[in-house]
């Protein structure tokens, strides 16, 4: 039903001669986090760019937004319910590119880091990756073709960052699970890279920032940890993953691809 309502979606975009030839012409895109910030904007760009793109969310209400964008068709999924996942894939005959962006900012350091806060940081940002690969990879390899791009971080092996702790792991982890990915299945014609951004302006951003006891002060020191003197866009991060999803790119795999405007330098 989904790959149907896409191509219907992509027929419409077509027909009304506002198609130009895309980077992702053709290709299925399936991926998390779709309803805001980072994975909004990757939805967005990738259906720009000629791709039917299946958007998921755990969050209906904002991932409605989407739903009269062409080339894009929306879907509930909350990526740590095994079922749901399984489910997803079931929908799709085929997959090119999954891209899992879902994760969840825990702040603090080891002292600040609950079991519960480290079991649900884990189970977000990894956990659901490992579930997403597990349920679209054997799509994958049967037509021994496929790209996975994970969302992970610099604050992960790749910088240490005050009071990240269980979220630069889980990060870590991602990026691990990534080049495991790429080494298992790279002769199966799959390749996995993994998206390390800085300081993104997104809203759940803003929402942390807002959480801080002094908000202001919390802004100022995301800023005075950016040597551009800006934070990065979704939509810079989008351009990112537009490459990473598109064949410019077809000799990369097992990478972590950083964009933090130079801040783990
Ligand atoms: N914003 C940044 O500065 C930044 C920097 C580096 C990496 N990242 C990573 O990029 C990704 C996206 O971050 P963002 O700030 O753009 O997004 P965000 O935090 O603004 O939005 C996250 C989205 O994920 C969804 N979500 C949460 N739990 C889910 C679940 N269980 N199943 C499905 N969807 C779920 C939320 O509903 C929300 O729409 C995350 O993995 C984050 O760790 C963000």
């Amino acid at each position: 039903f989904v790959v149907q309502h896409t191509l219907i979606k992509s027929w419409k975009l077509a027909s009304s001669g506002s198609c130009t030839m895309g980077r992702l012409d053709g290709k299925v895109i399936v991926l998390s986090a779709a309803a805001q910030g980072i994975g909004r904007a990757a939805a967005v760009a990738f259906a720009k760019e000629g791709a039917q793109v299946t958007a998921t969310d755990i969050n209906g209400e904002k991932l409605k937004e989407l739903d009269n964008i062409p080339g894009i068709t929306t879907k509930v999924v909350d990526v740590t319910n095994k079922d749901q996942v399984v489910a997803l894939a079931k929908e799709h005959d085929s997959i090119d590119v999954l891209f899992n962006v879902a994760g969840f900012v825990h702040h603090g350091s080891i002292l600040d880091c609950e079991e519960v806060d480290w079991d649900f940081t884990m189970n977000v940002n990894v956990r659901s990756m490992y579930l997403m690969c597990r349920a679209f990879l054997p799509k994958m390899l049967e037509k021994k073709s496929g790209n996975i791009i994970n969302m992970a971080s610099v604050a992960s092996s790749i910088k240490g960052v005050v009071n990240r702790c269980v979220y630069s792991t889980s990060k870590a982890a991602v990026i691990g699970l990534t080049k495991s990915i790429a080494a298992d299945f790279i002769e199966k014609g799959i390749r996995c890279n993994c998206v390390c951004p800085g300081t993104v302006d997104t809203p759940s951003l803003r929402g942390r920032i807002q959480a801080q006891p002094n908000p202001e002060q919390a802004y100022k020191d995301f800023m005075a940890r950016q040597k551009t003197g800006r934070m990065c866009s979704a939509e810079e991060v989008a351009h990112l993953c537009v490459y990473l999803a598109s064949d410019e790119s077809a000799y990369v795999t097992g990478t972590e691809h950083v964009i933090d405007g130079g801040w783990s330098l």
